[in-house]
């Protein structure tokens, strides 16, 4: 273990900038900058691997479960894994963003490559495809017990895809589809909505994610379920994928700056327990474990005492339901 990193691995380039966006039009010359994101979801494959082992994984816990009306948070650019869920027989899909994107045509052509694979019977792609879903699986089949034949004969059915794609065309407006952008001001609508609310690569991005789990709770049906699939890591942000948790407040407040969606250096414990707090069951939780690099004494105050395994916690994920 290497004592230096506490004097040493302070992230300079990330420091400037978060230092630089106090100033007066930072935004601007930022948002230039970055141009438009495109994130893993943009990935048909990936949409397809990421819903079915949510699905999976619901099955494999065994679990009484009716996915009539799901949402996924911060599904970004893309609506792919709704798409999914649809093909797999979910009735309602609803986005709940911050940022709004334009989404029909891409949509569009995302759902003929989601069919296809369907048609296909393709298996799940697994961890050496993607390895940044932290969902695992013992087996990346497709998942013949849970989409059978007859199921699918009616769920590949033209009149059924047809009903898909007109609602892409229309997701404003429809109850198969939904957008809401930015959804915190939709809460009333939402309300006691969904069976299941899900994310990817997001929780870890919310400033105050306990007031978000929060909100997400008042929106499940009763016994509606959560599965939040989340990164622990530094996102680049310091030479160790664990830095991040060296910082001192005062030093993440400045690297952090006026930037809006910089990860919030949770761990696994502290979703855990955000969520038995807020009075759900715990039914399963995953880590992906990745071995520390950086000495215990090198953790910022706020951390040090955060347990051993959340250390080496590089993602993972979690699925409650509300009681
Ligand atoms: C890293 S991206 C992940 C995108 C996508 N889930 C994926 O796996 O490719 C994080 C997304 O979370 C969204 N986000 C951040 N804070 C949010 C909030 N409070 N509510 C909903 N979405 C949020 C961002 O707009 C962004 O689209």
């Amino acid at each position: 273990m290497n004592n230096k990193i506490c004097n040493t691995d302070i992230p300079f380039k990330h420091l400037f900038r978060g230092i630089v966006s106090f100033l007066p039009f930072a935004n601007q010359i930022y948002g230039k900058i970055k141009g438009d994101s495109s994130h893993s979801c943009s990935n048909p494959r990936f949409c397809y691997s990421l819903w079915l082992r949510i699905l999976v994984t619901l099955n494999n816990n065994k679990l009484d479960y009716r996915l009539d009306n799901i949402a996924e948070i911060g599904n970004s650019s893309s609506i792919g894994v709704g798409l999914v869920a649809l093909l797999t027989g979910v009735k309602s899909y609803s986005a709940l963003e911050v940022v709004k994107y334009q989404l029909s045509q891409k949509s569009l052509n995302m759902c003929e490559e989601l069919i296809k694979l369907f048609r296909n019977r393709e298996d799940i792609p697994d961890d050496n495809e993607f390895s940044n879903i932290n969902i695992q699986l013992d087996s990346y089949k497709f998942p013949t017990r849970i989409l059978t034949e007859k199921k699918l004969s009616v769920l590949l059915s033209e009149n059924r895809l047809n009903q898909i794609r007109k609602a892409i065309l229309n997701y404003e407006k429809n109850s198969i589809i939904n957008y809401y952008v930015p959804w915190e001001y939709s809460l009333n609508n939402i309300r006691g909505s969904f069976d299941l609310v899900f994310s990817r690569a997001v929780m870890e991005h919310i400033a105050d994610y306990p007031e978000t789990y929060r909100k997400l709770k008042t929106c499940l049906k009763p016994r509606g379920f959560m599965l939040h699939d989340i990164e622990y890591h530094n996102h680049g942000i310091g030479t160790h994928w664990n830095s991040h948790w060296c910082y001192s407040n005062l030093l993440w407040e400045l690297i952090k700056g006026k930037r809006s969606f910089i990860i919030n250096r949770s761990t696994h414990s502290m979703h855990l327990d955000i969520l038995k707090n807020l009075g759900f069951q715990l039914l399963s939780d995953q880590r992906k474990i990745n071995k520390s690099s950086i000495n215990r004494n090198c953790l910022a105050k706020r951390f040090k005492s955060i347990l051993d395994i959340d250390m080496n916690s590089y993602g993972g994920w979690i699925l409650a339901i509300k009681k």
